[in-house]
């Protein structure tokens, strides 16, 4: 079925958890919502805590104007409704570093017992320290951010983040920004392929190796 690209919208929150949840299911997931916490949930299943606090921060950083791409799924033939396969979330280029703002976002949102709040704030922490050791102390103002990707795994590699990635350079082009983000493992290879570079040695986050990864606006890279 053809994929379609557009901006994300208040009703595509919940999926947004959801595929949010899935795509960090074994990875950075484990680390926030861990065992010893499952008992605090208040509704008796740590992953839909988890899903529902995605959904809500994904949708409030929305509002307050963070870029937020959805892809579709639409059926051929008119039939069905679409169907949400995949979301990419930016920072607008700004004085505050992503991270810092992260952690001041945390008092805004229901944050589920379950949830490892220091972890959270913990991990925050390293983002800003790491992403000031590629960029410089106020890099970050001029580049635009990409806060997260995740795809539904049912759905991989069908170019689905390669679209949602694209088209936020494309943006970020027009602006006339560079971009930057740190990668996961899984990510790495997708943004190596349009044009991201690694900036330092990968770094630790939730266990796993994380990447800083640039990528220049095309007229600077040819100059
Ligand atoms: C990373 C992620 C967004 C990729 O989504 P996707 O829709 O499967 O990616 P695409 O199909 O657009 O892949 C584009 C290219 O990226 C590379 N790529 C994607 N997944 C890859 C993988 N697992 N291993 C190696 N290369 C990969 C390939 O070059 C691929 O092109 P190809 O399929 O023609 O070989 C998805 O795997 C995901 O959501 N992972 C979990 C969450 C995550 O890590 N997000 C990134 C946070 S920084």
């Amino acid at each position: 079925m053809p994929l379609q690209l557009r901006p994300a919208q208040d009703a595509d929150g919940a999926k947004l958890g959801l595929i949010g949840r899935d795509a960090f299911r074994d990875t950075l997931s484990r680390s926030f919502f861990p065992p010893h916490l499952y008992s605090k949930s208040e509704t008796g299943d740590p992953s839909l805590d988890e899903a529902q606090w995605r959904a809500a921060r994904t949708m409030r950083r929305m509002r307050d104007g963070k870029p937020t791409f959805v892809v579709v799924d639409v059926p051929e033939d008119g039939s069905g409704a679409e169907e949400v396969v995949g979301f990419a979330q930016w920072e607008l280029p700004q004085a505050t570093p992503p991270a810092s703002e992260a952690v001041a976002e945390v008092d805004k949102d229901t944050l589920p017992g379950s949830l490892d709040q220091e972890k959270l704030i913990e991990m925050y922490a390293i983002l800003e320290k790491e992403t000031k050791r590629a960029l410089g102390p106020d890099g970050h103002s001029k580049m635009w951010y990409l806060l997260l990707l995740a795809v539904d795994p049912t759905q991989y590699r069908r170019g689905i983040g390669r679209m949602l990635v694209q088209h936020g350079l494309d943006q970020a082009a027009k602006a006339g920004k560079d971009a930057f983000l740190v990668a996961t493992p899984n990510g790495r290879g997708l943004y190596l392929s349009v044009g991201f570079c690694d900036m330092e040695e990968p770094f630790l986050l939730g266990g796993t190796p994380h990447y800083s990864m640039l990528w220049r606006k095309p007229d600077s890279t040819s100059a």
